[in-house]
């Protein structure tokens, strides 16, 4: 019989980019629901201050590490510290990603004129461009070759990637981000095939229109407005309204829980609608 209401406490997941926004809201959740935690962040402080607090709140253990999710020699001090501190591990969460704002155009698109060239596609500066594929796509594929190998033999594992809305269709002035996040979907496609034989499974979640950090500086203009943008966004959005990063957490409990344990290989959205809806 398939236990919904599962006791998840015996469980230990490492969260990379743990620091972050929904990083934050996932380690909440996570230690919330009693599975211990490791938040992986390039920024040690933040990372151990957060799981501190988060420990102290909620009486689970969680551990802050510093880790580079782009440096293997990282990932593997980190592998050995999780080993030492939280012993086996039952889950990987891969949260560190983002928009690079020097591979974003200024433009939506190219006018007909050609007068907004340095604004387009061709005024993109290719270094944006590589950090936006590296820290999204190799951010996802480089824990998930180090940390994932420690799940496969073990009794059940579960990897939750994140994706994005912009991995289904990409979004005008971002497409090294939807590049890299569509190459995420398809990654998470790849791995959870590869591993079906084990009892690791791989899933991604397809967050929508979150107000974090990240979207800020695209959503709102000098005078604290929503931007022409994304006012379309939230016309695009049937629940016309932007997520809150705790609304990510039951989807994530749920990739993780025996609830979905013939689930893998999926894209979930969590996106009030955006990704069901055509605009008409
Ligand atoms: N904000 C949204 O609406 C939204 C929508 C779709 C997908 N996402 C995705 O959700 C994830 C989290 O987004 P967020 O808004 O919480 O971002 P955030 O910027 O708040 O958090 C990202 C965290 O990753 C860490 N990080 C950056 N580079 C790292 C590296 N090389 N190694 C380890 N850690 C690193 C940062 O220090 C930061 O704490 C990202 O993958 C993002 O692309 C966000």
């Amino acid at each position: 019989m398939l236990k919904t209401n599962e006791d998840q406490t015996s469980q230990a997941a490492v969260l990379t980019g743990g620091a972050g926004v929904i990083g934050t809201a996932f380690a909440y959740g996570l230690a919330q629901a009693g599975i211990r935690t490791a938040i992986l962040d390039l920024d040690k402080s933040k990372a151990q201050d957060l799981a501190k607090e988060i420990a102290d709140e909620t009486g689970t253990e969680i551990i802050g590490v510093q880790c580079d999710v782009l440096s293997i020699d990282s990932i593997q001090d980190a592998d050995a510290e999780i080993a030492e501190q939280l012993g086996p591990i039952s889950s990987l969460v891969n949260c560190a990603g983002g928009n690079s704002p020097s591979a974003t155009t200024n433009a939506e698109k190219l006018s007909a004129d050609l007068s907004n060239l340095e604004d387009s596609f061709f005024g993109i500066d290719v270094s944006g461009f590589r950090q936006s594929l590296d820290l999204n796509l190799l951010g996802t594929v480089l824990p998930c070759s180090i940390l994932g190998k420690r799940l496969v033999g073990q009794k059940s594992g579960s990897i939750v990637n994140i994706s994005s809305m912009n991995a289904f269709r990409p979004l005008t002035r971002i497409p090294a981000y939807s590049a890299a996040k569509s190459a995420v979907s398809n990654f998470t496609q790849w791995l959870a095939v590869h591993l079906a034989p084990t009892t690791v499974r791989v899933n991604a979640i397809a967050p929508g229109f979150f107000l974090t950090e990240q979207l800020k500086y695209l959503a709102f203009d000098e005078n604290g407005e929503l931007t022409p943008r994304y006012q379309r966004v939230l016309a695009n959005t049937p629940m016309a309204r932007f997520g809150e990063p705790e609304e990510l957490v039951g989807t994530l409990l749920y990739l993780l829980s025996e609830g979905s344990r013939f689930v893998t290989g999926t894209i979930i959205p969590v996106d009030g609608g955006f990704s069901a809806y055509s605009g008409v």
